[in-house]
């Protein structure tokens, strides 16, 4: 990598990036009184969520019925469709919170993203075959005998049991026809039961849910678990009685429930509350859901990145930045990802040699240590706001659910809070200037597997569910 110094380029010196950083500052920056704005439009949504079918952000019972035990034991399977990855794990539950797990990885293509959904059951269905193949030893499962299989799905379905589950739409730039409106349970018995393999499907569960139980499991202080990946979502468990819309099923209003909220979806369609600059609207405006997922799309792994890229865009276009540089690479939709801004954030170097790395590497054009400094700052900018709108959303259940007094555990998980530098103290500080020092009692810490470890535990408690001939 070559350095130089700025005096030879044509363009973007110090003074003409500072005063460009200046406007995006003013762009994307929010104060601690616009948040508590959004906490309390937060709260409402997710109240009307819980109230009436059909709401925006869908606030979804999923039938998962209180807090482990901890004592859950067994072997259970699970497979999980996230965002990028398709995942397939055996975990053997110990009891006393203990567990081990095999898993096995296999990447999802964009062109399966966009086919059909029976295709995409089949190939999850393989993949679980192959895996079976290759990990149980011959013998474990005996004749006639069939393992629980639990089911993550990270997208929105709306459940009338735990094995069931109708998808409400597609998120993340997922374009899978002939499945939206159907129960993907189902589909994927279909696929099981064509590729013959042995096993039960226990459960259908999103990440989020799954988080929260595995958090418990081993920190029973969690009440709240949430996502920062490809997508961006949380759970938490509510008393029946506080769900209007379910009171049809006659559960006792003291019973407690894991909802999904879905709240990616929040401010979706009408965009009142959120702070959205033009850069966000292209990105929702070209999008292959426009209108939809206002709030992840200003927050989650997904977006992050194009986000910045149509920031640098602009200016290129206005002349200010990479003059007489051939940019055509910069120019692809998507082409800049988010772990870029982690790079970026994260450089040691006085010279920001990492951030020389990625624009000359990835984009094959050189930049000015002006520049470089600028796009660094302009990742914070970013960065910093996706962690303070997370904070709202998790102060928004924070307050409705009253857990300042006491305080309580946040079990987080997903790529951007694992490896963004700096993710989760933005949000402990977001979480200050909502609350004042009281923000303090809230606590985010790195989940458990939920996945996987989470899918489990509920396959077990499910089965227990079911041996006790309940729901
Ligand atoms: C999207 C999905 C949601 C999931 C989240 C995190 O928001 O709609 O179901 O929990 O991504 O993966």
């Amino acid at each position: 990598t070559r350095t130089h110094d700025e005096e030879d380029l044509p363009h973007a010196t110090k003074k003409t990036m500072a005063d460009h950083l200046r406007k995006y500052e003013s762009l994307f920056t929010l104060t601690p009184q616009r948040m508590r704005m959004i906490v309390e439009a937060f709260k409402d949504t997710l109240e009307l969520g819980l109230q009436k079918h059909d709401q925006v952000v869908p606030m979804i019972p999923t039938f998962v019925f209180g807090w482990p035990t901890g004592k859950e034991r067994g072997d259970y399977l699970a497979v999980d469709l996230g965002g990028t990855n398709l995942r397939v794990c055996l975990v053997t539950l110990q009891g006393e919170g203990k567990f081990e797990i095999t898993q096995s990885k296999y990447r999802l293509s964009e062109e399966q993203k966009q086919e059909d959904g029976q295709k995409l059951f089949d190939f999850c269905a393989e993949c679980l075959k192959t895996f079976i193949d290759s990990n149980i030893k011959e013998g474990t499962i005996k004749e006639g005998q069939e393992l629980p299989l639990g089911f993550t799905f990270s997208y929105p379905c709306s459940q009338e049991r735990i094995d069931h589950g109708q998808l409400i739409r597609w998120t993340k730039g997922f374009g899978v026809t002939n499945t939206e409106g159907r129960d993907v349970a189902a589909m994927f018995i279909e696929s099981l039961g064509k590729a013959d393999i042995p096993v039960t499907l226990t459960a259908l569960i999103n990440d989020t849910t799954g988080t929260l139980i595995a958090s418990h499991y081993v920190n029973p202080r969690t009440k709240i678990a949430v996502i920062f990946g490809t997508g961006c979502n949380a759970a938490y468990m509510e008393k029946m009685g506080n769900v209007e819309k379910s009171k049809s099923l006659g559960i006792k209003d003291d019973a407690e429930m894991a909802i999904n909220c879905e709240w990616g979806a929040f401010d979706s369609f009408e965009h009142e509350h959120l702070p959205r600059t033009k850069y966000d609207k292209v990105v929702d405006e070209t999008s292959n859901k426009p209108g939809e997922q206002a709030f992840e799309k200003l927050i989650s792994g997904r977006y992050l990145g194009e986000i910045l890229r149509l920031v640098i865009c602009e200016l290129i276009d206005e002349g200010v930045l990479f003059l007489g540089q051939n940019t055509y690479k910069l120019e692809a939709p998507y082409v800049f990802d988010t772990a870029f801004l982690s790079l970026m954030e994260s450089d040691p170097t006085d010279e920001l040699l990492m951030i020389i790395g990625i624009f000359t590497h990835f984009f094959a054009v050189e930049t000015t240590l002006a520049e470089r400094q600028f796009f660094r700052a302009l990742a914070m900018l970013i960065g910093k706001r996706a962690a303070r709108l997370s904070a709202c959303g998790i102060a928004a259940i924070v307050s409705k659910m009253g857990y300042l007094e006491e305080g309580c555990s946040v079990g987080a998980d997903g790529s951007l809070y694992n490896k963004y530098p700096g993710f989760a103290d933005r949000i402990h500080e977001g979480l200050i200037d909502i609350f004042g020092e009281k923000g303090k009692n809230i606590v985010t810490h790195h989940a458990e597997d939920g996945s996987g470890v989470g899918s489990a535990i509920i396959a077990a408690m499910t089965k227990e569910r079911k041996d006790a001939g309940l729901y």
